[in-house]
């Protein structure tokens, strides 16, 4: 049976950062330890004036595409995932392959073309679409190039100002992958939610405490979804979990929520229960919030405890050292989640081939979707091509008063004025004119 999943992927960053416990919290009169301890981040990564969702996400394919030797003829079908959009109606999808066209002087005419939009979870979601496409025989022998690029900036001053991020993630949908293989187990939870909007507006309108708890309502009900196709779902199946990571310290959250769930009914929860007792059960309790007050408490236990502890730094803390870095790339985030693992276990030379993923993506508005992956042969070589290391050493550290002329630059009426230039890598990057491609 053909196997398809992810062959390969590239990361571009945006090209200047800025440092938060260093920069950021003095200006805003706050301790470091709330950005390197609470929010789990070091860095931002933020667009260069001459970058946008366009620039970054095409640099990204451009690296994967003259890396696996790639011609626009071998791709079929290229998806952008942002929340970042600045056109309703012609797809981000076009105007990167107007770039790329550009740089390959050859067209994607047979490409089909797309824009996917729920929030953070829509590069998970173009994933997808890319594996149901060639599973369905549509593919023609040809790949899937799925773009996630976002700048996920804020409105200064606002409580989101202090988890932002910009960069791009591409990654190639293949039959017979090099990196990970994607299956059919999936598990959703869905439900309709207003705390994270766009409508029009460039920087979100958003509810950030309550958006962290519909975040973990979704997961829960995504992790008990995906056990109705995955039996027995034990924490040690999994080499790593990658979440969406809009910050660390929502993962260390999401990480709590998955393990309780996991350890249900299994040896560890006995093993821990002359320790912590056992995990209360539902029908203990007559009401709802009474049971989940029993919950919060025994995970708050939990999290103390040497098991629990060692499982996550092998388990989820691999899956944060980019995030630390550059903070929430929103589609992106959850890919950059499974490559900084990857990144770490070719670091330490696991052997990982064979073994399983478990991937929580999340999109406010709100879905999350858990998977699982397995990685395959290959994967190694792939990962270690990644240049994420260089690319974030050679960002630009920006001052306070830096970062708020490039914030404000960004600011701009959602539209870009520059049409054209050459990235500091050499790339020639140009934004086709909108009456440029209406002639036959
Ligand atoms: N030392 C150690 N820890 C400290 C500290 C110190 N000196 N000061 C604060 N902290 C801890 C706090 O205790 C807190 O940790 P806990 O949540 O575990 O208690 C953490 O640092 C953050 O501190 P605050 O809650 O005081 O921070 P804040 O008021 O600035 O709000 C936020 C944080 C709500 C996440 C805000 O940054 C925000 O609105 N972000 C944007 C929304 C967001 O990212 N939501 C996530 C879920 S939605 C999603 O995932 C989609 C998406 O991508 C946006």
């Amino acid at each position: 049976m053909t196997t398809v999943g992810i062959d390969a992927v590239e990361i571009w960053a945006g090209k200047t950062k800025l440092d938060l416990p260093g920069t950021f919290a003095p200006e805003k009169d706050e301790e470091p330890d709330k950005y390197r301890k609470g929010l789990g981040l070091v860095n931002s990564s933020f667009p260069d004036v001459y970058e946008d969702i366009v620039t970054m996400g095409a640099n990204a394919a451009k690296r994967l595409m003259d890396r696996e030797g790639l011609t626009p003829d071998d791709i079929g079908r290229i998806d952008v995932a942002t929340e970042s959009a600045f056109d309703n109606s012609k797809p981000v999808s076009t105007y990167i392959a107007g770039c790329l066209e550009d740089v390959y002087d050859d067209d994607f005419h047979h490409a089909n073309k797309g824009e996917r939009k729920f929030a953070c979870i829509s590069g998970t979601q173009s994933i997808d679409d890319a594996y149901n496409w060639i599973k369905a025989g549509r593919n023609r022998g040809r790949s899937a190039l799925v773009i996630a690029t976002d700048t996920a900036l804020y409105a200064r001053g606002s409580s989101g100002e202090a988890t932002q991020g910009a960069g791009a993630v591409a990654m190639l949908i293949t039959e017979d992958p090099s990196l990970v293989e994607l299956s059919t187990e999936q598990g959703y939870g869905s439900a309709d939610e207003t705390d994270f909007l766009k409508p029009n507006q460039q920087f979100p309108s958003v509810d950030g405490k309550r958006s962290m708890q519909v975040y973990l309502a979704r997961m829960r009900e995504a992790v008990e979804d995906f056990e109705s196709v995955a039996w027995d779902m034990h924490p040690d199946d999994f080499a790593y979990i990658p979440f969406h990571t809009p910050f660390p310290g929502m993962v260390r959250k999401a990480g709590l929520l998955g393990y309780r769930h996991m350890i249900r009914d299994t040896e560890i929860e006995d093993g821990l229960a002359d320790e912590i007792g056992r995990q209360p059960r539902e029908s203990e309790f007559e009401d709802w919030d009474a049971y989940e007050d029993a919950i919060q408490e025994y995970m708050d236990e939990l999290k103390r405890t040497d098991t629990y502890q060692s499982w996550y730094a092998d388990t989820i803390e691999p899956t944060l050292s980019i995030a630390r870095e550059v903070g929430n790339w929103y589609t992106g985030s959850v890919h950059v989640a499974r490559a900084s693992a990857l990144k770490t276990a070719a670091e330490q030379d696991r052997d990982l081939a064979g073994k399983k993923l478990l991937v929580g993506s999340y999109g406010s508005g709100a879905q999350a979707e858990i998977h699982a992956e397995t990685v395959v042969d290959g994967w190694r070589e792939e990962i270690e091509n990644l240049n994420i290391d260089e690319q974030l050493d050679q960002r630009y550290d920006l001052d306070f008063e830096e970062y708020e002329q490039i914030h404000d630059v960004h600011n701009h009426d959602m539209t870009v004025d520059v049409e054209e230039f050459t990235t500091p890598r050499g790339v020639r990057v140009r934004r086709p004119r909108p009456d440029e491609r209406a002639t036959v």
